[in-house]
């Protein structure tokens, strides 16, 4: 984070200086540019801002007419937020298993789930990979909403499209660590349907009108000028900053040959690689300890299935059925990866896991 900041210290303070004497701090001019340029980024008709990833897959969901006993269908292997939102939006949450190489939902497990209650679907575009949105579609009956958890995937592309807007609505989140990220949370809807807008608008300010009238109940969901405005700066390079990302995943895959199993990337598919993940064919939780001891910082995405979280468990699943989930989660392990890793940190990291695994003798292949 701070290396990034380093990176943009000039532009950023200015403008949140200038935001700071305008005296109009949410939902303003800055705001509605930042909407308009990053619609234009993913090549959406509409974008409209809100307060977080969480908050743009609720609103989303919201949109969906969801009833008590309404599902909505979403793997596992994600992070926890995408389940809290459909949760919070008043629908039952059914999961599907993933594909072992790619780690996106499964097409037809999904298909299979669906039945007269399913009122959306939300594939996670996980890591920064992409989920093929239509061909599922074309499978799917028209009503059924599809929304993209894209919080992990600006920038990311299938086909030449942009991830979270292929379906009916794509979720985004700002949050910090995000490859665009602002300074706090923010997040974004994007969608093609005009008449999702006033809908949206009104969701995310209490449900009003105009400052006078509500129609319905909404919530406070405000993107501020000052995280607008240091998107907007940040927006400008994050072109350059996903290229450098592919950059150094392409030394990692190359490098750790036989080490690591890498995620697949479709042959269509453009990856921003927000989380770079590799599978320990071996024992993962002990090459984390020694990677530690020798100070490079590793990471789990993600240690727990959700179908296993305490929290679920009034969903009432069981160890054993997501079997995909389930390996995945003991296998994992996310490298350092972010635009500024320096050129000897990345050397140093993948010497470091070259000689720990050869110690434990895990190499495969
Ligand atoms: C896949 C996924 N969905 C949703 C979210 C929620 O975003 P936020 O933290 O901005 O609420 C995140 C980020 O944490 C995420 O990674």
């Amino acid at each position: 984070m701070q290396a990034q900041y380093e990176a943009f210290r000039e532009e950023v303070l200015s403008t949140v200086s200038d935001v700071l004497e305008s005296g109009r701090y949410t939902l303003a001019e800055r705001v509605r540019s930042f909407e308009a340029e990053f619609a234009e980024f993913v090549d959406a008709q509409h974008c409209l801002s809100v307060g977080s990833g969480t908050d743009a897959l609720i609103i989303s969901l919201k949109l969906a007419g969801i009833e008590p006993g309404d599902e909505v269908i979403t793997t596992p292997f994600t992070a926890i937020p995408t389940v809290s939102a459909i949760i919070a939006a008043g629908a039952k949450p059914v999961f599907v298993d993933i594909e072992e190489s790619t780690y996106l939902m499964d097409i037809n497990k999904a298909l299979a789930a669906v039945n007269e209650r399913t009122k959306a679907v939300m594939p996670v575009h996980i890591f920064g990979n992409v989920f093929d949105v239509e061909a599922l579609r074309s499978e799917l009956r028209e009503d059924i909403l599809m929304i993209e958890d894209a919080a992990q995937a600006h920038g990311s592309r299938i086909r030449g499209r942009s991830a979270g807007a292929i379906g009916d609505l794509g979720a985004f989140s700002f949050y910090p660590t995000k490859n665009l990220g602002g300074y706090g949370d923010g997040g974004a809807i994007v969608f093609e349907r005009e008449e999702f807008r006033p809908r949206i608008e009104r969701l995310r300010q209490y449900g009003m009108v105009d400052k006078d009238h509500i129609v319905h109940h909404g919530i406070n969901s405000r993107m501020d000028e000052i995280q607008a405005a240091i998107l907007l700066v940040k927006l400008k390079h994050l072109e350059a900053m996903n290229r450098r990302r592919r950059e150094l995943a392409d030394v990692y895959v190359s490098e750790l040959e036989g080490y690591l199993l890498f995620q697949e990337i479709p042959k269509d598919v453009v990856h921003n690689f927000h989380v770079m993940v590799g599978r320990v064919i071996g024992d993962r939780n002990a090459l984390l300890e020694r990677m530690t001891r020798r100070e490079i910082q590793c990471n789990i995405y993600y240690p727990l299935p959700l179908h296993l979280q305490e929290a679920n468990r009034f969903l009432g699943y069981q160890v054993g059925d997501f079997p995909i989930t389930e390996k995945l989660c003991g296998e994992v392990l996310a490298l350092p990866m972010y635009p500024e890793l320096p050129e000897p940190l990345l050397r140093r990291t993948i010497e470091v896991l070259r000689s720990e695994m050869g110690e434990m003798n895990a190499r495969f292949g």
